[in-house]
């Protein structure tokens, strides 16, 4: 075996100092969650119960096999906008009936369910994921429709929410709505999409137009029940595939019907795992408050992997990038790997091989992001490092094995690409709240925008204003700053989630199996002409 021998020392001063500030951001982020846990808060709450529903996370726990773990995704879209935390929608990875399923389910406590455009940006990552991953898509409709005032930002993008159910029935992938209440206008398409349909007695509304909206159109007088309620819709026009007389009953109908889809994963599962040989609650202790203070993933890699087991390729070139081999719950996995923060020409050139070495055996691939980005300088611009840069993205872009991301600390620049940041489709993309990631760090950028700021006045002859400068970069200075942090962009859904430390195993573990269920390779030749 090639267990890690760790250095860390959990006694010391650094470990305390990390540990502190790491816990000070949790706490941060957990008040943070609260928001979305919350809901539309304690009026609206209140009002949902006194009508007898269920709150959207109750639906989904209640839909679930037993103390079975639910994944969720973007708890914090919509963070730092005018809306909602959470965007009025809980989207995660559950097991029903056995079954990995990607479920969403509409929180009706905040205005209503209805979709603002965060909401609609979390649902179509969702259909992403169900998509990549073949995982049967389970709705847990009651929703307002658009977000009547953001219409422009939502109605012509998000006719894809429709287009997505389709085509994941196409592809095979089961799809099944569970109508709790309103589901109108174009929301009476997400019943009208899928391959299987229950709705709830006296409760579900799914029409294309309410009875105002029919008298205004044809003068016919109508009512809610005719017009699209569950029993005529179960009875008269064919919508609905099953009656449920309430909540639970269309719950268990919902797992009736997962249990009979014949849904297989395309690899068995992995025997079990051997943990870590260290205490995942040391990894609160690894990352430095300053990110400019570098730290050894190996520390972290020991922490996450099977056995503490890795078998390191190339330890000795480009070691500025840690790459080797894993299993993480049993699961093989090859982890690039950021060790003192900049990527040179050997480190990307390191990363291409081993990217390429990943596809060969079809193994998925785990990128553990602390990097500031690829190398600046004559020596470096002279050395190729553009050249060797590409090469790295080059790898990533066109990799067909199934990638995971980990933002551990910095994430900047095109060092962001190479470690397959959002853009390069990685399955699941996860921070710290630790990360930062922007183009550059908030002080470099600063003092670019200084630099070029002047070299503009000199240009034409005018003074240059030193403190107006001063102010300007500490203005830009914090906005960066504040534009990097990971509840920021976790907002803008640039992840899927913020998570402790302490689960990324099991954060990890959950993605590789939801991942399993679709059929993967590698690509053998087909990378892009690789500029030597
Ligand atoms: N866009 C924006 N805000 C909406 C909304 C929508 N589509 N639907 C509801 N809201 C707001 C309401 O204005 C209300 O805000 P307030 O509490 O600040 O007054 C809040 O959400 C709750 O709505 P309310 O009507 O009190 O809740 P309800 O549970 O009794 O009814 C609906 C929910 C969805 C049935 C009802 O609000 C409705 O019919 N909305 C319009 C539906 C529609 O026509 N959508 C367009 C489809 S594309």
């Amino acid at each position: 075996m090639t267990v890690i021998s760790s250095t860390l020392d959990t006694n010391g001063p650094d470990y305390t100092a990390n540990r502190e500030a790491m816990l000070a951001k949790l706490a941060e982020l957990d008040a943070e969650h609260a928001k979305a846990l919350a809901g539309g808060g304690e009026k609206y709450v209140a009002r949902h119960r006194k009508r007898g529903k269920l709150l959207a996370r109750e639906r989904i726990e209640l839909l679930l096999d037993p103390d079975t773990p639910f994944l969720e995704l973007s708890p914090l879209a919509a963070w730092g906008s005018d809306y909602t935390v959470g965007a009025s929608l809980v989207t995660g990875i559950g097991v029903v009936e056995g079954v990995e399923c990607l479920i969403t389910a509409n929180d009706p406590t905040v205005r209503g369910g209805a979709s603002n455009p965060w909401s609609l940006k979390k649902a179509l990552r969702a259909n992403d994921i169900a998509l990549a991953n073949r995982l049967p898509c389970i709705s847990l409709v009651e929703s307002g429709g658009a977000d009547l005032p953001s219409q422009k930002e939502i109605f012509i993008p998000g006719g894809a929410i429709f287009r997505d159910i389709t085509r994941l029935s196409a592809a095979g992938i089961p799809t099944v709505a569970v109508v709790f209440g309103n589901s109108t206008a174009g929301g009476a398409y997400i019943p009208g999409m899928s391959d299987h349909v229950i709705m709830i007695k006296e409760r579900a509304k799914v029409f294309l137009g309410g009875p105002p909206l029919v008298k205004m159109a044809t003068g016919e007088e109508s009512d809610d029940e005719s017009l699209g309620g569950a029993d005529m819709h179960a009875r008269v026009s064919g919508l609905a595939d099953y009656f449920a007389v309430d909540e639970r009953d269309a719950l268990r109908q919902a797992r009736r019907v997962v249990a009979r889809l014949n849904h297989r994963k395309a690899y068995p599962e992995p025997g079990p795992a051997e943990p870590p040989k260290y205490d995942a609650d040391e990894l609160l202790g690894i990352v430095p408050g300053d990110l400019k203070v570098p730290f050894d993933p190996r520390e972290v890699i020991a922490r996450i992997v099977d056995a503490s087991d890795f078998d390191e390729f190339k330890p000795l070139y480009g070691t500025s990038l840690a790459t080797g081999w894993a299993t993480l719950h049993g699961y093989p996995v090859g982890i690039l790997a950021n060790a003192q923060g900049v990527l040179f020409s050997a480190e990307s050139q390191k990363a291409a091989q081993f990217i390429q070495l990943a596809n060969q055996r079809d193994i998925p691939l785990l990128f553990l992001h602390n990097t500031t980005g690829y190398m600046v300088g004559s020596q470096y611009e002279q050395g190729g490092i553009i050249k060797h840069g590409a090469m790295m993205i080059n790898a990533v872009s066109n990799s067909r094995v199934p990638h995971l991301s980990v933002l551990m600390g910095a994430s900047y620049g095109a060092g962001h690409y190479g470690m397959c940041g959002r853009a390069y489709d990685p399955r699941f993309l996860f921070a710290w709240p630790s990360a930062k990631s922007a183009v550059m760090g908030p002080q470099q950028l600063a003092g670019v925008l200084s630099i070029v700021a002047r070299q503009s006045a000199a240009a034409k002859g005018q003074p240059y204003d030193e403190e107006a400068d001063a102010a300007l970069r500490a203005m830009v200075e914090q906005q960066i700053e504040s534009e990097s942090l990971p509840m920021f962009l976790s907002g803008r859904l640039y992840d899927d989630g913020v998570i402790d430390p302490r689960d990324t195993r099991t954060v990890l573990g959950l993605c590789l199996s939801a991942l399993h269920t679709a059929p993967y390779e590698g690509v053998r030749g087909g990378f892009g002409v690789f500029r030597m």
